[in-house]
């Protein structure tokens, strides 16, 4: 395994489309496990391979557990099959460091993918996870969070909202 660069915002290739992957081989397997290492090294919460700087339909997400323990998601060529309800909230993405935005995201996502051996399987996601699962899927669509955000935070706000939250439900992570 080997940490991979995470491209910048302003970098071309975040605002290509990926291409589907074919090939569930050695290559592929590769990338997902460089992408894991290099998503715990940023302590982020999702990363997608273009955004280092593969133009390919590879996603992770981290699913946060009750007991503290994350659970590695692994897409591959992922698509939405069912969106429902809505949640506003903070995003913040490893490809635009210390910026943060407020976006609409559905509540529920339920997604169909392939897993590493491109078996097909579905999956849902509720709160975060579907705000994730949507953050991520954008950027195999060439899209940052910043250009859906409603609104993009100050300095002040992010941190009086950061307070608000770290009382709740724990820190927030970029995507
Ligand atoms: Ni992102």
């Amino acid at each position: 395994m080997a940490l991979r660069n995470i491209l910048k915002e302003g970098e071309s290739t975040l605002k290509k489309r990926s291409r589907p992957v074919a090939d569930f081989n050695e290559r592929l397997w590769e990338l997902l496990d460089d992408m894991a290492e290099t998503l715990y090294e940023a302590d982020g919460l999702g990363l997608a391979a273009p955004q280092v700087g593969v133009l390919r339909r590879v996603v992770l997400v981290l699913q946060p557990g009750a007991d503290g323990e994350d659970t590695l998601i692994e897409l591959v060529n992922p698509e939405i099959v069912e969106a429902s309800g809505e949640q506003d909230g903070i995003e913040g993405c490893l490809s635009v460091p210390g910026v943060w935005g407020l976006v609409r995201r559905p509540m529920r996502v339920k997604l169909r993918a392939q897993d590493r051996h491109g078996k097909h399987f579905e999956i849902e996601g509720e709160g975060i996870t579907a705000r994730a699962f949507c953050h991520e899927l954008a950027h195999l669509e060439g899209q940052l969070f910043t250009e859906v955000a409603h609104k993009i935070l100050s300095e002040d706000e992010i941190e009086e909202l950061m307070q608000e939250r770290n009382e709740g439900a724990g820190e927030e992570k970029p995507e």
